[in-house]
């Protein structure tokens, strides 16, 4: 069975950086719009074939997805035999629960209609929640980027640094960092008054004299890491923070948030498109090298192990 990838709109950078670290080339792909607004793509050469289709759903939103659920049936109606969702950014996993009377469950909305749209699997990297796998239609592959962005951090981080959980939901990724790198890690209780704006209440661990490294999955407004922040400066932790994130959204203020703060480093991947106009110390590792393993394995029906989160 030939193995072939196909992109959408979202990153054609991380496609093509996918493909050729397949030593492939994308699918062809059409991506035609109506004047309405209604998405129409189309896709070639994916008969009998074992298709990876790569869109991470960064905004906008709404309209990668529809696209990507789109891809994926017309790569089923294409006489594909065998159809993996590679979508690096999941967004909807934040919506893993109802946490107010008269919500929807979006990440269940979003796994239910890509397995109903043709995806035989799913693969993420770094998911927000591991509740994704219990409520999909079909296997999901949860892949990790921690491993690689500790490997970076390790040469960059200070000695006398404190590994930093910047919410509840943060914590064991916050382990995992800290046992990779070998520093101490602090918890911080945060309470999410919008989507934009987070109030961090309550320190659990040691941070005065050290140099925190805050750690998330995301950083989105940077309303979390602003918050902790001011948490871990007046509990006396040393400037400049590092912070390090596998996706990085950066939309809205965040450039204004993080600008403001004493930053060292801000390390994130590239599995969504660069921000521009950021004026940060930024640091984007790739992470098509990963995905392109993590196909490898799966077109040859090897185990995945090591590149799966576990948290
Ligand atoms: C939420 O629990 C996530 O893990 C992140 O902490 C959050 O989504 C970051 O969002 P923002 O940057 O807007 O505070």
């Amino acid at each position: 069975m030939a193995l072939a990838v196909v992109g959408g709109s979202a990153h054609p950078a991380l496609v093509v950086a996918v493909a050729s670290a397949l030593d492939l080339t994308p699918a062809p792909c059409r991506s035609e719009q109506f004047p309405d607004g209604e998405l129409r793509p189309g896709v070639e050469d994916v008969q009998g074939a074992d298709v990876y289709v790569v869109q991470p759903t960064g905004s906008p939103t709404s309209h990668h997805l529809v696209e990507l659920l789109l891809l994926l049936d017309a790569c089923h109606r294409g006489g594909a035999d065998r159809v993996t969702a590679v979508v690096p950014y999941f967004a909807y996993a934040r919506q893993d629960r109802r946490t107010r009377a008269g919500e929807s469950i979006g990440a269940r909305v979003v796994l239910q209609a890509l397995a109903g749209s043709g995806a035989d699997a799913l693969m993420v990297v770094d998911a927000h929640t591991p509740a994704l796998e219990a409520m999909s239609g079909c296997p999901v592959e949860m892949l990790t980027a921690v491993p690689r962005l500790a490997d970076v951090l390790s040469r960059s981080a200070p000695e006398v640094g404190v590994v930093v959980a910047p919410d509840l939901g943060a914590s064991k990724l916050a382990q995992r960092y800290g046992a990779l790198l070998g520093l101490p890690v602090a918890v911080i209780a945060k309470t999410r008054l919008s989507g934009a704006t987070v109030r961090a209440e309550v320190l659990v661990g040691e941070v005065a004299g050290l140099v925190p490294v805050v750690v998330d999955d995301m950083i989105s407004t940077a309303g979390t890491v602003e918050a902790a922040a001011a948490v871990l400066l007046a509990h006396g932790a040393v400037g400049p923070l590092v912070v390090a994130a596998t996706h990085g959204l950066l939309v809205g203020p965040a450039d204004r948030r993080l600008s403001a703060l004493p930053l060292r480093q801000v390390l994130v991947t590239d599995s969504l498109p660069p921000v521009k106009a950021l004026s940060l110390p930024l640091q984007v590792l790739p992470i098509a090298g990963l995905l392109a393993d993590a196909i490898t394995r799966r077109h040859r029906g090897q185990p995945l192990d090591d590149l799966l989160a576990r948290l």
